[in-house]
């Protein structure tokens, strides 16, 4: 495969673990310089570490930062381009998973916990991280929405809110900077066994969580998880100029789940 990425600066959140990784692994491995982060420092180390196996010319910073934060979000943005000098793909990922509970008891701390991290953390790397790309007058932007944020699941009401909104968030700065030269799009990944996931099915029952998780995907058309390397593959397309004409749109990947009636 001809690499898609030389030359170019990625920044990618949430990549300490799960769907962040795995995009990270696969864009250093087509060549990209890569500024990661992530709240978890052991996080950050042990991607690093992997890319360093895949690509070990690869230029790789770590900053630690929380997306909620809006001082940490304009550093990553500024360690970032203080370092590369640009930003050509942003994967705008960080996310928690939240309670699982009726929405009477779901708690109101839960609900602002959740959206603070999994929506205004989106918006706040895409207003700061959209000014940096507009100058230059290209960029790509792929934000991670959900199959809970174009579906109801329920039991997740600060989940569903904000990844809905992310899908709102992407709809509409794809339609403000198409004329800048720049895409945003989001994917919305189905159940993909991550560590995130894994602490989904130990909410529901700890003891038996992997029993759990084999009924929970019996409804899947594919009767399987996907596997992070298949939403890494994804983001790298989506990143890269082979979606150059794609924008404010949503794209799933989830075995057909979404579909299904
Ligand atoms: N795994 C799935 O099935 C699935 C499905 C749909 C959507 N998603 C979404 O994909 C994204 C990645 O999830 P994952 O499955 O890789 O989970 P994960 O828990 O494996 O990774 C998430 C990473 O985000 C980091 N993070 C959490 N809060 C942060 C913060 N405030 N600031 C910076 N980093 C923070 C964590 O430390 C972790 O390294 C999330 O937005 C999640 O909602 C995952």
């Amino acid at each position: 495969m001809t690499a898609r990425f030389t030359d170019q600066v990625v920044l990618i959140t949430g990549a300490g673990s799960g769907l962040g990784r795995a995009a990270a692994t696969q864009i250093a491995a087509e060549g990209a310089s890569l500024a990661l982060v992530d709240v978890s420092q052991a996080g950050l180390a042990e991607t690093a570490a992997q890319i360093a196996d895949v690509a070990s010319a690869a230029k790789v910073i770590q900053i630690v930062a929380d997306v909620s934060k809006e001082e940490d979000v304009a550093r990553y943005v500024a360690e970032t381009i203080s370092t590369f000098g640009r930003i050509d793909g942003f994967f705008n990922n960080a996310g928690i998973e939240g309670k699982q509970d009726l929405t009477e008891d779901f708690g109101t701390e839960e609900f602002d916990k959740v959206v603070a991290i999994n929506l205004r953390g989106v918006f706040l790397g895409l207003k700061h991280v959209l000014a940096v790309m507009k100058k230059q007058g290209s960029g790509s932007v792929v934000n991670t929405a959900s199959v809970g944020g174009i579906r109801g699941v329920g039991n997740q009401s600060g989940y569903a809110a904000a990844k809905h909104g992310v899908v709102g968030l992407t709809r509409n700065s794809g339609i403000e900077y198409g004329q800048f030269g720049i895409t945003v799009k989001a994917i919305a990944p189905g159940a993909i066994m991550t560590p995130m996931v894994e602490g989904s099915l130990k909410q529901i029952d700890a003891d038996n969580w992997e029993e759990v998780g084999r009924e929970f995907v019996s409804s899947n058309p594919m009767k399987r998880f996907g596997r992070p390397e298949e939403v890494g593959a994804l983001v790298a397309f989506l990143l890269s100029e082979q979606a150059s004409f794609i924008n404010a749109t949503v794209v799933p990947i989830d075995g057909g789940q979404s579909e299904k009636y």
